[in-house]
């Protein structure tokens, strides 16, 4: 990006309020000045070449083929004399945060879960088959409760004002692109065995495997390698004894939770054989029936709001829809 702060305020109409950086891209948090929504977001490619103009066509065409409420919507391209910028939805936070903030209480954990297993599952029905930096920094949330007064009403639980979004499609469908370099991509504490460069496993199922670390995160609180939630978040997470990548394929993978169903779920997620990973169907049908065993009646309202969105969606496809402006 060439443009500095103050110049872009006045391009975009608004205040830069906070600027993220990953290890693409840049973010800017943006309050507006005269238009609705209060708060939008920009992403834009942090180095600026031939190439990473066309790296960030490509992330915008394939995140915005996905039709889903668990994905972070993105609103246009703005084009910035030749620099571009994805607008999308300002959101509250990522799940890390809220990961580490506090512990993550078991209802809660089954809120988030179902919200984000479903937004993989409109990933996967779209052209995307592997996001392949799947981790809980690129899920980001919404707080309803700063949009509607008086949600969620104290009847129901407090955890339900959050709104899970899957988002950074940079590294999506590498793999598709390039059954070799392809393989890349993923945070060491998230990267799956058969992401790593000379692995000698022959099926791909990187999402997986991470969804895996991410479940065992949230329903025990601790990272299957025995870390604590902040230890693998830091931007440089805390070194093991051997590597990650002798961890990912053959390290032990301890899921300590009472629920059966939940951790056998996840043990086989985490498993060395990408093969052998449950589908997402599979992780939905068995999180939603512990969910209702664990809490029927937070399970009912987490099921009204996702059936409730499903069906919007599917009413009105998106590509079928003409905006009229007049
Ligand atoms: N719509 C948004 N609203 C608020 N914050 C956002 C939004 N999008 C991204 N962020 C913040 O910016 C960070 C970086 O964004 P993103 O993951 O898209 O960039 P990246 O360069 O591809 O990251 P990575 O380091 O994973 O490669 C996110 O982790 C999040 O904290
Ligand atoms: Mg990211």
């Amino acid at each position: 990006m060439k443009f500095k702060k103050i110049v872009l305020n006045n391009f975009f109409d608004g205040e830069i309020i906070k600027e993220f950086s990953g290890n693409s891209g840049k973010v800017y948090l943006v309050k507006n000045n005269v238009t609705s929504p209060a708060y939008i977001a920009y992403k834009t490619c942090k180095y600026l070449c031939e190439e990473s103009k066309d790296l960030f066509d490509e992330e915008v065409l394939k995140w915005n083929s996905i039709n889903s409420r668990y994905i972070v919507p993105i609103y246009y391209i703005h084009n910035i004399i030749g620099e571009y910028y994805a607008c999308m939805r300002a959101c509250d936070g990522t799940l890390a945060d809220l990961m580490s903030q506090k512990e993550v209480c078991e209802t809660s954990a089954y809120i988030y879960a179902l919200q984000i297993i479903k937004g993989l599952m409109d990933m996967n029905a779209s052209s995307i088959e592997h996001h392949q930096d799947f981790n809980p920094q690129n899920i980001l949330f919404e707080d309803m409760s700063r949009l509607f007064r008086g949600f969620p009403p104290k009847e129901i639980h407090p955890s339900h004002r959050y709104r899970m979004m899957i988002s950074d499609f940079a590294m999506s469908n590498y793999y598709v692109k390039n059954n070799i370099d392809g393989r890349a991509g993923g945070k060491f504490p998230f990267k799956a065995p058969e992401q790593y460069k000379d692995s000698q496993l022959s099926d791909f199922e990187p999402d997986r495997f991470a969804l895996g670390v991410l479940l065992c995160m949230l329903f025990t609180g601790k990272h299957p390698c025995g870390f604590k939630q902040n230890q693998v978040f830091k931007k440089n997470p805390k070194k093991l004894k051997t590597s990650w990548k002798t961890w990912a394929h053959s390290g032990s993978k301890t899921v300590n939770f009472h629920n059966n169903e939940v951790s056998n779920l996840i043990s086989s997620l985490l498993s060395t054989e990408p093969e052998e990973r449950p589908n997402y169907n599979e992780c939905f049908g068995v999180i939603r029936k512990q969910f209702e065993i664990f809490n029927p009646n937070e399970y009912s309202t987490a099921m009204f709001h996702i059936d409730y969105f499903d069906k919007q969606y599917s009413a009105y496809p998106r590509d079928k829809l003409r905006t009229r402006v007049n």
